[in-house]
């Protein structure tokens, strides 16, 4: 009897540019007692696409991330991702979608008593790939970051301008299809900050769609993509930045 081969992948199956890698319909997030933390968000953002999310303190960026990671669940709306409702999505499933979205923490979120090394491996060490392989990738991205010499400290010993480096390599190690980063950039210099977006062109041309939430102008205001801003909650404007 022919064996039924289920689809294992329910990511890599939409995964084909120009098509929708993330849809928020009408999607709302109260917190008791009455804060509006997002109202009726509507967009989309394509495979493959570089997006910019901005807006002041306070404005949703880091609760519009957290519902696409499936951190958080809307009190209103559909969101989807790679074609799947992610609120739905339950168990194995819902755990090997998450494997395929590399997330930077607005607070980073590193393991304090692990060193550098082991906090950027695991999201690999979880997908099983080889220890020569995982050994090689930390060194590549820790050479991209300048934080080689890094790579035996402990996380909770860095600056916080290195812990947000780790973060970030700890993202995008696994190459995720889909890489969500909160406020990369926040406490670096102009040179730092140009690796950190180097590093993040690099993983979108390779394929990676990527969704950054910042208040770095000099990020967003350069090159030719998607700018979305949030005002309490709301959208304020959606418009391509070509400079
Ligand atoms: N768990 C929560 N409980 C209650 N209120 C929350 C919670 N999470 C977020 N909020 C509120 O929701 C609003 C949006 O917060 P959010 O963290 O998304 O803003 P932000 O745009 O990321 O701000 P920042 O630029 O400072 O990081 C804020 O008013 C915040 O206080
Ligand atoms: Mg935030």
């Amino acid at each position: 009897m022919p064996k039924i081969v289920q689809n294992q992948d329910p990511i890599e199956t939409k995964d084909i540019p120009g098509n929708t890698m993330i849809e928020m319909i009408k999607v709302s997030r109260t917190y008791a007692p009455d804060i509006k933390a997002l109202s009726d968000i509507s967009f989309t953002v394509d495979t493959g696409e570089l997006f910019f999310l901005i807006g002041r303190s306070g404005a949703g960026k880091t609760t519009l991330l957290k519902l696409i990671c499936n951190m958080d669940t809307p009190s209103k709306g559909l969101i989807e991702v790679a074609g799947h409702n992610i609120n739905n999505l339950k168990g194995k499933k819902l755990a090997h979608l998450r494997q395929k979205i590399g997330v930077a923490y607005q607070d980073f979120k590193l393991l304090s008593d692990r060193t550098v090394a082991e906090n950027i491996a695991i999201s690999m060490e979880v997908s099983y790939k080889k220890p020569r392989a995982i050994r090689q990738r930390v060194r590549d991205l820790l050479e991209q970051l300048q934080l080689t010499d890094k790579h035996d400290a402990l996380t909770g010993d860095l600056s916080r301008g290195e812990q947000q480096r780790i973060a970030l390599a700890r993202s995008v190690a696994n190459s995720p299809r889909l890489i969500l980063v909160d406020e990369p950039t926040g406490n670096l210099d102009a040179a730092t900050t140009e690796r950190v977006m180097d590093l993040l062109t690099r993983c979108n041309k390779a394929g990676a769609t990527i969704v950054i939430a910042t208040h770095d102008a000099s990020i967003y205001q350069k090159g030719n993509h998607r700018v979305m801003e949030l005002r309490n909650g709301k959208i304020h404007s959606l418009s391509r930045n070509s400079r």
